[in-house]
């Protein structure tokens, strides 16, 4: 498969990054990752708008036009022919001798993006996942989709040690999101979910679910909940671009509700189904 590289679509063998890239050494770039739908990107423009906005956060310089970039992404998936899978997108503040300070002059950022073909979690969108919580140990920027993952890494080791499919992170008390996704959780005809904050990732999915709640008639309050009210939620939620609309059926080891996906996260499953391309 081809991959971009900078504004050039190239062969993986031509693709050379340099062992001073800031990416590599600092985590210092951004990332997103986009899911191909039969052969469409979805979302796009929501995902790019969100890598800009990274990028201006971090006074990083993506030395295209947004428009640019799509068309870009869209002759990668057309030479990959990609039909269902994803691509992951990322820019870092280029190459140059090490130091914590941004480069002096400045140096040109390094793209690249490639495709993975694969396949949409159906048996567990049927069936639900196991999660646990874990400490919320990050940064205070988690509105960056920031290459750097070491606290999100952590903790999804952690939960995979303990044979759960998602760490779901709490400062103190209270849920902020997972180690690579939003949560919700629904009690008495409710959906509860994090505010957008410095605290969690805006998610495009989440975006997408509170469309979704909308459209089946479920009010959505956006507001934090503890853990102890996680664990008493009649149904739970965790959302990502390649999780879609992920039922929670236990949270260390304590089934939440009936440990089934339950009736709402299936309206909002079937809402979600009806707008993907
Ligand atoms: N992760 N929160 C965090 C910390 C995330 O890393 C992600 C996505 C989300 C969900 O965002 P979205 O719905 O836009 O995918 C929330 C991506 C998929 C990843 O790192 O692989």
């Amino acid at each position: 498969a081809k991959i971009l590289w900078n504004d050039q679509i190239v062969s993986e063998q031509e693709v050379k990054i340099g062992y001073e890239d800031r990416g590599y050494q600092f985590g210092d770039g951004i990332y997103e990752v986009i899911k191909i739908y039969n052969g469409d990107v979805f979302t796009a423009t929501e995902h790019i708008d969100r890598l800009y906005a990274s990028a201006d956060k971090i006074q990083l310089v993506i030395p295209y036009t947004k428009d640019v970039l799509h068309k870009m992404i869209h002759e990668l998936i057309e030479t990959n022919e990609v039909q269902n899978g994803q691509i992951y997108l990322q820019v870092t503040r280029g190459t140059t001798p090490r130091q914590h300070n941004f480069p002096i002059p400045a140096v040109e950022s390094v793209l690249t993006a490639y495709t993975k073909e694969t396949t949409r979690p159906l048996d567990q969108l049927e069936n639900g996942v196991k999660a646990c919580f874990v400490e919320d140990i990050r940064w205070l920027r988690c509105d960056i989709k920031s290459l750097n993952l070491l606290g999100n890494v952590l903790a999804k080791q952690e939960a995979i040690s303990k044979d759960c499919y998602e760490a779901i992170l709490h400062r103190g008390e209270t849920i902020t999101e997972g180690s690579s996704s939003n949560m919700y959780g629904i009690k008495d005809g409710v959906l509860y979910t994090h505010p957008v904050s410095n605290l969690i990732l805006n998610g495009i999915t989440r975006h997408v679910i509170l469309d979704c709640c909308k459209e089946v008639g479920l009010p959505v309050v956006e507001e934090a909940f503890t853990k102890q009210q996680a664990l008493e939620m009649d149904e739970f939620i965790m959302s990502s671009t390649n999780a879609e609309v992920m039922p929670v059926i236990s949270i260390n080891g304590q089934a939440i509700g009936n440990a089934k996906r339950g009736e709402w996260t299936e309206k909002i499953q079937q809402a979600f189904e009806k707008k993907i391309p």
